[in-house]
């Protein structure tokens, strides 16, 4: 892959990539559009990277069907599918890593210790591989855009971050390949987590601009929800993730959550901005 990257670079055609774990879904298809209209060339990646899993996580069953993957962005027009193994990305003496410290050990980080050194060691490989002019990764994973922002300006990195909206179910659920874990009463429960924020967004546009109160109000909505039980709930400043206590008019506020329903972890998240509230 880095020859084909290094001679599309030679040939002028700038590179748009899409990293997945695979498990495609339309939100992976938006980035894969989003990519299309950026660049001349898209490379999507397939890899499920065993060291942004903890030893209690879902790596050995996490969804996994490459054939299916493939053939689906192929019909997709997708240029390059880049699906390295397991021992390629990280040959026996490997001990090289990338951390974004502190960033990594709020919110998921909290719960989920080692994660985001695993992501951002993972995109950093890749992206040296690939040396993609654009990357493009879902709102649905603040977080993780956040994080990997930053790895990107820390490290004077030469490809731009493209984050795109999260892309929902009609009755709100934020597409995720973990949705499929959900047995068909956890699935309707896990609306708890859109509706939820949208609650939220609501109380904010009326007014509310007590960090507590919206976090109560949160709470105490999922946690009416009987297969539901709360990881976190927190409103965070959108570039340090540091716990905001009151919004103020000027700078747009995180409002991250992670909930399992059933043993499934889902993650949503919602910006606040004073006039225009996404
Ligand atoms: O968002 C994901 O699917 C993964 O965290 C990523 C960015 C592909 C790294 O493994």
């Amino acid at each position: 892959m880095k020859t084909v990257a290094r001679k599309l670079r030679r040939d002028g055609r700038s590179i748009g990539f899409v990293p997945t774990m695979g498990a495609l879904h339309e939100g992976h298809l938006s980035l894969i559009r989003r990519a299309q209209q950026m660049a001349d060339t898209v490379i999507v990646s397939i890899f499920v990277n065993p060291i942004q899993f903890g030893p209690s996580e879902d790596f050995e069953v996490y969804p996994r069907d490459l054939a299916r993957d493939a053939e689906l962005i192929a019909n997709k027009g997708v240029d390059y599918l880049f699906a390295p193994n397991i021992d390629e990305m990280y040959p026996e003496d490997f001990v090289t890593y990338v951390a974004t410290e502190g960033l990594d050990k709020r919110l998921c980080g909290s719960s989920r210790p080692g994660h985001f050194r695993g992501v951002t060691t993972i995109v950093n490989k890749l992206f040296n591989v690939i040396a993609p002019d654009y990357a493009f990764f879902g709102q649905k994973d603040a977080q993780q855009t956040i994080i990997i922002r930053r790895m990107v300006r820390d490290l004077c990195m030469d490809t731009e971050v493209v984050v795109c909206p999260t892309v929902r179910e009609s009755d709100g659920l934020a597409l995720s390949s973990r949705n499929q874990y959900l047995s068909p009463e956890e699935r309707q429960a896990a609306r708890v987590l859109s509706r939820s924020l949208q609650l939220c967004r609501q109380l904010y546009q009326e007014g509310e601009r007590q960090v507590s109160k919206l976090i109560t109000a949160i709470r105490e909505l999922i946690e009416k929800e009987p297969l539901a039980r709360i990881d976190y709930v927190a409103i965070a400043d959108v570039d340090s993730l540091e716990f905001l206590v009151e919004l103020d008019e000027e700078d747009p506020a995180l409002v991250a959550l992670a909930v399992f329903v059933g043993t499934t972890r889902l993650i949503d998240n919602l910006i606040l901005k004073p006039e225009t509230e996404s």
